[in-house]
């Protein structure tokens, strides 16, 4: 469920007519609900009840400060991939305590900023950077908290793009070395196992890949635990999925998910982290835009719109469906047309979709991609030197604008001239 919605014929973002907006800041921009991340937080916290947990928020899905401020005032933990994302963590007033660190290669100096500035642990996924992450605690007189992340090889049948949980994936440590490696982990001095990590891909629609996965994380708890490790944490990752096309039987809900999590892992004691990105921020977000021109071409016709894969890339890059709707609601009785809906950026790869069965829209009309809240603005790129785009919060009646768009000036002067030229 989220929180955009028509009425009188008109889509809202909560009590707030997207035309008023559109008005406001112009198009193309993306629109946020706080009711619909709050309620998204608000599921996963709630499926977890009874055991010690942690949601945390895997920022990666949409890092703009005034979430992540939401996100810490709801009490959830956050999930940061990168040195920029620690630092919009902390600048969010996420303390280190609630911030987890994922990915296949955190460089020296990322290690050493969270070691400085506070870690809740390191979800290491190497040989390498674990004895690097130890020569760094060691020298500043630390210890780093660390689980291992494993590979459980299990399908997670999703897009290949963002699968991780199958061997010839990057990601991770093959689960049957893990016994290894976690007793190299324990003699290292500079680090302190604290549990374990896996994630095994995005945008799930089945439950059973979670299941596989995580039974074959409680079987390692329980070797690891008997080989002498402290496994108190188990850190089960995010990829939940969400409906991106809405006449599509919906993925399981977070309730449901959050039951395979208590009859898998539940009865180990354990402190139990989960990082969901998509599901908090995809259905909360939404890209409006405008019809520049309706283009009649061989045997179809083109919707070109203000936005473009720039903005939103993930219908070029996965051929990932986003449903588009009219904000202004169609007629009664007016007949779907089939359009090919694309924006103005040079190259053919720049189609959001093809012959979209669609109420007939006309030039200066807005539409409204929704399900765009995860991996839209943060995808987004200035190619063709298209400024990024705004995003917009609302909350109630009241919107702000928490990314503005830039002048042509400020994307222009940015970049610097060597003075030989
Ligand atoms: N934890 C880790 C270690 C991850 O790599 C990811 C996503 C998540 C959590 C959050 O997964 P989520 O709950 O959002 O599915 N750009 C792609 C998605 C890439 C996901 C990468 N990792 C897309 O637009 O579909």
């Amino acid at each position: 469920m989220d929180h955009f919605l028509y009425r009188d014929g008109i889509l809202h973002a909560e009590d707030v007519p997207l035309p008023d907006i559109a008005a406001a800041v112009g198009t193309p921009f993306y629109v946020y609900s706080t009711a619909t991340l709050t309620r998204h937080y608000w599921l996963f916290d709630e499926a977890l009840v009874g055991l010690d947990h942690l949601v945390c928020y895997a920022m990666k899905a949409n890092s703009n400060q005034a979430i992540l401020k939401l996100m810490a005032g709801l009490g959830a933990g956050v999930d940061v991939v990168s040195g920029g994302e620690y630092a919009r963590a902390r600048a969010a007033g996420f303390s280190g305590e609630r911030i987890v660190f994922s990915g296949v290669g955190k460089t020296a100096s990322e290690m050493h900023a969270a070691l400085i500035g506070g870690i809740r642990q390191f979800n290491v996924e190497s040989e390498p950077e674990m004895r690097a992450l130890s020569e760094i605690a060691v020298s500043l007189g630390l210890t780093a908290p660390v689980t291992v992340r494993v590979n459980p090889d299990v399908d997670a049948r999703t897009h290949e793009k963002i699968a991780t949980g199958k061997s010839e994936n990057k990601f991770g440590i093959p689960i049957g070395r893990a016994r290894e490696v976690y007793a190299e982990a324990a003699a290292l001095p500079g680090i302190e196992v604290v549990g374990i990590d896996v994630h095994i891909g995005s945008q799930l629609t089945d439950l059973d890949p979670f299941r596989e996965a995580y039974l074959k994380v409680a079987a390692l708890t329980r070797q690891l635990r008997a080989d002498g490790h402290d496994i108190r944490r188990l850190d089960l990752g995010g990829g939940l999925g969400i409906p991106y096309e809405r006449s599509n039987l919906a993925p399981p809900l977070p309730t449901e998910y959050g039951a395979v999590v208590h009859e898998t892992v539940g009865d180990l004691g354990c402190e139990i982290e989960i990082e969901p990105g998509r599901l908090i921020a995809g259905n909360a977000g939404i890209l409006v835009s405008s019809v520049i021109y309706v283009k009649s071409g061989e045997g179809r016709d083109f919707l070109i719109l203000d936005s473009a894969m720039n903005d939103l890339i993930r219908p070029a890059m996965y051929g990932a469906y986003h449903d588009i709707v009219p904000v202004v609601e169609a007629a009664p009785g007016a007949e779907p047309h089939p359009y090919d809906i694309v924006g103005p950026v040079c190259e053919s790869g720049d189609t959001f979709a093809k012959a979209r069965s669609m109420p007939p829209v006309a030039a200066g009309d807005l539409v409204a991609f929704r399900s765009a809240g995860a991996y839209g603005a943060v995808m987004s790129s200035e190619y063709n030197s298209r400024p990024l785009i705004p995003e917009v919060l609302v909350q109630g009646d009241q919107h702000a604008v928490i990314r503005p768009r830039p002048t042509f000036d400020e994307m222009i002067n940015r970049d610097t001239i060597p003075e030989w030229l």
